[in-house]
């Protein structure tokens, strides 16, 4: 597998993307750290790590991660709930697609693999903006109950 000839950029956590409850940011800092990577295995051509361990990995986490605010959003009792959980589940739908296609890719030798990896990359834009519009709303419901 040829590596991509654009290194991408390292997502950094920086306090704008703080939510105000310690655990949860100390996940976003993880979900980061697990983008850049893969970012680096992408730019590597290091081909098995997506369908492989490290996507897994990261999967499972953010798995947690989603099943751990959704929890506190039955438990509070929050009113963004229902569209929050939509873009969870949305998510959830692109990396499934995304692990589908690049099984396929691999073992027709498609040319369009690229395009999966690609798509991969916009992981960091995507994470750091339900971070930035969606996770961040719920901070005043959360910290009201005690969470901090
Ligand atoms: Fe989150
Ligand atoms: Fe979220």
């Amino acid at each position: 597998m040829k590596g991509l000839s654009k290194k991408q950029e390292k997502f950094k956590w920086n306090s704008d993307y703080s939510v105000n409850v310690k655990e949860i940011d100390d996940q976003h800092k993880v979900i980061l750290e697990f983008i850049n990577s893969l970012n680096d295995k992408v730019f590597n051509g290091v081909a098995e790590s997506f369908i492989g361990k490290n996507l897994r990995e990261m999967e499972e986490y953010v798995e947690r991660h989603f099943v751990m605010e959704e929890k506190y959003f039955t438990q509070f009792n929050y009113a963004g709930a229902e569209d929050h959980i939509r873009e969870h589940n949305a998510y959830k739908e692109k990396i499934k697609k995304f692990e589908q296609n690049s099984i396929k890719a691999i073992s027709s030798d498609d040319p369009d693999y690229i395009f999966e990896l690609i798509s991969l990359l916009d992981l960091g834009d995507w994470w750091v903006s339900h971070v930035l519009y969606h996770d961040k709303k719920y901070s005043k419901c959360f910290n009201g109950h005690g969470l901090i």
